[in-house]
């Protein structure tokens, strides 16, 4: 029986819940499949596996930036077809994860994984300021369900008609063109505020700690945001005592500004 593996990194919830329906329908096909959670899982052998996919939302523009060090750290995958899906929070703009593939697409070639197309799908977003403004709320509806089940669909279609090198590839950024979106995106990433850890309330659960998928929390005599904050907010929102606090109040007044110039 052929084996897939699935290495997906997910904060809220829909990431995972698509990988486990990804897992599914690989089952329904005959497939098997080991899902993996990024950072805390990492496999450490991969010959057995015939398919590679990989989920990932889109955070501030890109790819989350523990990325590209857990891919650094991945074994050798040449030869292997690889597969994206993504998830993003952004209704009605026309497929935002295409700049995100494209980071990535370069990161596995690293690793001599080809990561030959890319599926987004719009869910509940989860940045605390659009959030709060209900956005992708109900999503992903029955359409973007389908979509996803056509995607995997065609994905092994292609794979089992032995036409996978010629699979859609619908990913198309020059390199050029990222060196600037990145750095511009990393200004981006600059302005948002970081969160702070209120020394008062923390009672030194460590949650956050855990939580943290950078490794970026410190445990001292006091708990400390160190300075590879990718500005995920998990610790934020993992903090059932109100410790950790991001002061949203100038990105809140750019959010409604934002929302309201779309309605
Ligand atoms: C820190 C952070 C940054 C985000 N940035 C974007 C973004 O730039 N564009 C977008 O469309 N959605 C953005 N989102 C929304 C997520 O991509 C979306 O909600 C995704 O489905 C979350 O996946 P998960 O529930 O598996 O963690 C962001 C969410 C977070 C937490």
């Amino acid at each position: 029986m052929a084996r897939a593996l699935i290495l997906y990194f997910s904060q809220g919830g829909h990431t995972k819940g698509l990988a486990e329906r990804l897992s599914e329908k690989l089952r329904e096909n005959g497939i098997t499949s080991d899902m993996m959670a990024v950072p805390w899982e990492r496999p450490a052998d991969l010959s057995d596996y015939r398919l590679i996919f990989i989920g990932t939302p889109l955070y501030y523009g890109r790819e989350p930036l523990i990325w590209k060090d857990y891919i650094s750290k991945l074994p050798d995958m040449s030869g292997k077809p690889g597969f994206l899906f993504s998830t993003y929070g952004a209704e009605g703009t026309k497929r935002p994860d295409r700049f995100m593939a494209e980071n990535l697409k370069q990161y596995f070639w690293g690793k001599g994984l080809k990561l030959l197309s890319n599926h987004g799908i719009t869910c509940e977003d989860t940045w605390p300021p659009l959030k709060k403004l209900g956005y992708g709320q109900g999503r992903p509806d029955r359409d973007d369900l389908d979509g996803f089940d056509k995607y995997i669909g065609n994905v092994l279609n292609e794979w089992k008609t032995g036409r996978i090198d010629r699979a859609m590839y619908d990913v198309s950024i020059r390199l050029e063109g990222s060196k600037v979106i990145n750095f511009l995106l990393g200004i981006w990433l600059r302005i948002v505020p970081k969160p702070a850890i209120d020394v008062d309330k923390c009672i030194k659960c460590q949650a956050c700690i855990k939580s943290c998928p950078a490794g970026n929390i410190e445990a001292g005599s006091t708990m400390r945001i160190g300075p590879r904050c990718i500005k995920c907010m998990e610790c934020e929102r993992i903090c059932t005592h109100g410790a950790v606090r991001t002061n949203w109040a100038l990105i809140d007044k750019m959010m409604h500004l934002y929302a309201g110039k779309k309605k």
